[in-house]
Protein backbone atom coordinates (compact mmCIF):
# COMPACT_ATOMS: atom_id res chain seq x y z
CA UNK A 1 0.00 0.00 0.00
CA UNK A 2 1.68 3.45 -0.71
CA UNK A 3 1.17 5.61 1.54
CA UNK A 4 2.13 9.64 2.39
CA UNK A 5 2.29 11.11 5.61
CA UNK A 6 2.63 14.87 6.27
CA UNK A 7 2.24 17.09 10.23
CA UNK A 8 2.70 20.63 10.76
CA UNK A 9 4.96 21.50 13.43
CA UNK A 10 2.38 20.68 15.92
CA UNK A 11 2.27 17.31 14.82
CA UNK A 12 5.86 16.62 14.12
CA UNK A 13 6.65 14.72 16.99
CA UNK A 14 4.29 12.30 16.78
CA UNK A 15 5.01 12.33 13.09
CA UNK A 16 8.57 10.60 13.98
CA UNK A 17 6.94 7.95 15.93
CA UNK A 18 4.50 6.92 13.14
CA UNK A 19 7.26 6.66 10.49
CA UNK A 20 9.10 4.45 12.47
CA UNK A 21 5.89 2.32 13.39
CA UNK A 22 5.42 2.15 9.34
CA UNK A 23 8.75 1.10 9.36
CA UNK A 24 8.16 -1.53 11.48
CA UNK A 25 4.50 -2.31 10.06
CA UNK A 26 6.74 -3.13 6.69
CA UNK A 27 4.77 -0.01 4.88
CA UNK A 28 6.21 2.21 2.41
CA UNK A 29 5.23 5.80 2.75
CA UNK A 30 6.19 9.46 1.49
CA UNK A 31 6.97 12.18 3.79
CA UNK A 32 5.68 15.60 2.49
CA UNK A 33 6.87 17.55 5.64
CA UNK A 34 7.13 19.23 7.34
CA UNK A 35 11.11 18.27 7.93
CA UNK A 36 11.72 19.76 11.49
CA UNK A 37 9.47 21.50 14.00
CA UNK A 38 9.70 25.19 13.01
CA UNK A 39 5.97 26.79 13.15
CA UNK A 40 4.29 26.80 9.81
CA UNK A 41 0.81 26.68 8.09
CA UNK A 42 -0.60 23.49 8.05
CA UNK A 43 -2.36 23.86 5.13
CA UNK A 44 0.87 24.03 3.46
CA UNK A 45 1.17 20.29 4.02
CA UNK A 46 -2.34 19.52 4.19
CA UNK A 47 -3.18 20.00 0.34
CA UNK A 48 -0.69 19.05 -0.97
CA UNK A 49 -1.14 15.22 0.66
CA UNK A 50 -5.03 15.67 0.21
CA UNK A 51 -4.10 16.01 -3.76
CA UNK A 52 -1.84 13.18 -3.71
CA UNK A 53 -4.23 10.85 -2.77
CA UNK A 54 -7.54 12.12 -4.59
CA UNK A 55 -5.19 11.93 -7.64
CA UNK A 56 -4.47 8.29 -6.78
CA UNK A 57 -0.83 8.65 -6.68
CA UNK A 58 -0.92 7.32 -3.00
CA UNK A 59 -3.90 4.98 -1.76
CA UNK A 60 -4.00 6.58 1.70
CA UNK A 61 -2.71 9.30 3.87
CA UNK A 62 -1.62 9.98 7.27
CA UNK A 63 -1.66 13.87 8.36
CA UNK A 64 -0.76 15.23 11.92
CA UNK A 65 -1.46 18.73 13.40
CA UNK A 66 -1.55 19.70 16.96
CA UNK A 67 -5.57 18.39 16.81
CA UNK A 68 -6.09 16.96 14.08
CA UNK A 69 -8.21 19.48 13.15
CA UNK A 70 -6.82 22.03 10.67
CA UNK A 71 -4.89 19.25 8.47
CA UNK A 72 -8.85 16.86 8.18
CA UNK A 73 -10.57 20.50 7.39
CA UNK A 74 -8.32 20.76 4.53
CA UNK A 75 -7.79 17.30 3.16
CA UNK A 76 -12.24 17.14 3.06
CA UNK A 77 -12.15 20.01 0.54
CA UNK A 78 -10.46 17.89 -1.57
CA UNK A 79 -12.36 16.26 -4.26
CA UNK A 80 -12.50 12.53 -3.68
CA UNK A 81 -10.42 12.80 -0.10
CA UNK A 82 -12.35 11.21 2.81
CA UNK A 83 -10.08 12.11 5.81
CA UNK A 84 -11.20 11.01 9.03
CA UNK A 85 -9.98 12.59 12.64
CA UNK A 86 -9.53 9.77 14.77
CA UNK A 87 -8.60 9.69 18.41
CA UNK A 88 -9.62 6.19 19.35
CA UNK A 89 -9.11 2.76 18.07
CA UNK A 90 -12.80 1.97 17.29
CA UNK A 91 -13.41 5.13 15.39
CA UNK A 92 -10.36 4.16 13.13
CA UNK A 93 -12.20 0.70 12.61
CA UNK A 94 -15.35 2.09 11.86
CA UNK A 95 -14.34 5.17 9.59
CA UNK A 96 -12.55 2.34 7.09
CA UNK A 97 -16.18 -0.13 7.81
CA UNK A 98 -18.04 2.58 7.31
CA UNK A 99 -16.92 5.53 5.03
CA UNK A 100 -14.02 3.89 2.93
CA UNK A 101 -11.92 6.72 4.56
CA UNK A 102 -8.80 7.23 2.50
CA UNK A 103 -7.09 9.37 5.10
CA UNK A 104 -6.54 9.19 8.78
CA UNK A 105 -5.97 12.85 10.63
CA UNK A 106 -4.64 12.76 14.43
CA UNK A 107 -3.81 15.15 16.81
CA UNK A 108 0.23 15.25 18.15
CA UNK A 109 -0.97 17.60 20.98
CA UNK A 110 -4.20 15.21 21.63
CA UNK A 111 -3.09 11.75 21.52
CA UNK A 112 0.03 9.71 22.98
CA UNK A 113 2.04 7.77 20.65
CA UNK A 114 0.82 4.23 22.00
CA UNK A 115 -3.24 5.42 21.04
CA UNK A 116 -1.31 7.10 17.60
CA UNK A 117 0.00 3.24 16.91
CA UNK A 118 -3.05 1.47 17.41
CA UNK A 119 -5.10 3.79 15.61
CA UNK A 120 -2.69 3.90 12.34
CA UNK A 121 -2.76 0.08 12.82
CA UNK A 122 -6.08 -0.51 12.57
CA UNK A 123 -6.83 2.19 10.22
CA UNK A 124 -4.36 0.79 7.54
CA UNK A 125 -5.69 -2.99 8.60
CA UNK A 126 -9.24 -2.60 8.57
CA UNK A 127 -11.04 -2.93 5.03
CA UNK A 128 -14.33 -1.07 3.86
CA UNK A 129 -17.78 -3.37 4.70
CA UNK A 130 -19.43 -2.13 1.07
CA UNK A 131 -23.38 -2.41 0.33
CA UNK A 132 -24.92 0.18 2.04
CA UNK A 133 -21.83 2.16 3.26
CA UNK A 134 -21.09 2.15 -0.51
CA UNK A 135 -24.28 3.69 -1.21
CA UNK A 136 -23.95 6.53 0.73
CA UNK A 137 -20.54 7.27 0.05
CA UNK A 138 -21.89 7.01 -3.71
CA UNK A 139 -24.17 10.40 -2.55
CA UNK A 140 -20.95 12.19 -1.36
CA UNK A 141 -19.42 11.71 -5.07
CA UNK A 142 -22.79 12.89 -6.51
CA UNK A 143 -22.52 16.08 -4.16
CA UNK A 144 -18.81 16.38 -4.93
CA UNK A 145 -19.45 16.58 -8.83
CA UNK A 146 -22.95 18.30 -9.30
CA UNK A 147 -21.88 22.15 -10.09
CA UNK A 148 -24.77 23.66 -8.37
CA UNK A 149 -25.67 22.82 -5.10
CA UNK A 150 -27.97 19.31 -3.86
CA UNK A 151 -27.82 16.80 -6.58
CA UNK A 152 -31.16 14.36 -6.87
CA UNK A 153 -30.40 11.20 -4.72
C1 LIG B 1 -0.61 25.10 15.24
O1 LIG B 1 -0.33 25.89 16.33
C2 LIG B 1 -2.01 24.49 15.37
O2 LIG B 1 -2.96 25.49 15.21
C3 LIG B 1 -2.20 23.38 14.36
O3 LIG B 1 -1.23 22.40 14.57
C4 LIG B 1 -3.52 22.67 14.41
O4 LIG B 1 -3.83 22.26 15.71
C5 LIG B 1 -4.64 23.33 13.74
O5 LIG B 1 -5.76 22.82 13.64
Amino acid sequence: MKIVIASDHGGFELKQHIMTYLNELGHEYTDLGCFDAASMDYPDIAFPAAEAVASGEYERGILICGTGIGVSICANKVIGVRCALCGDVLSAELTRLHNDSNMLAMGGRIIGVETAKAIVRAWLGTEFLGGRHARRLAKIAAYEAAEDGLPEM
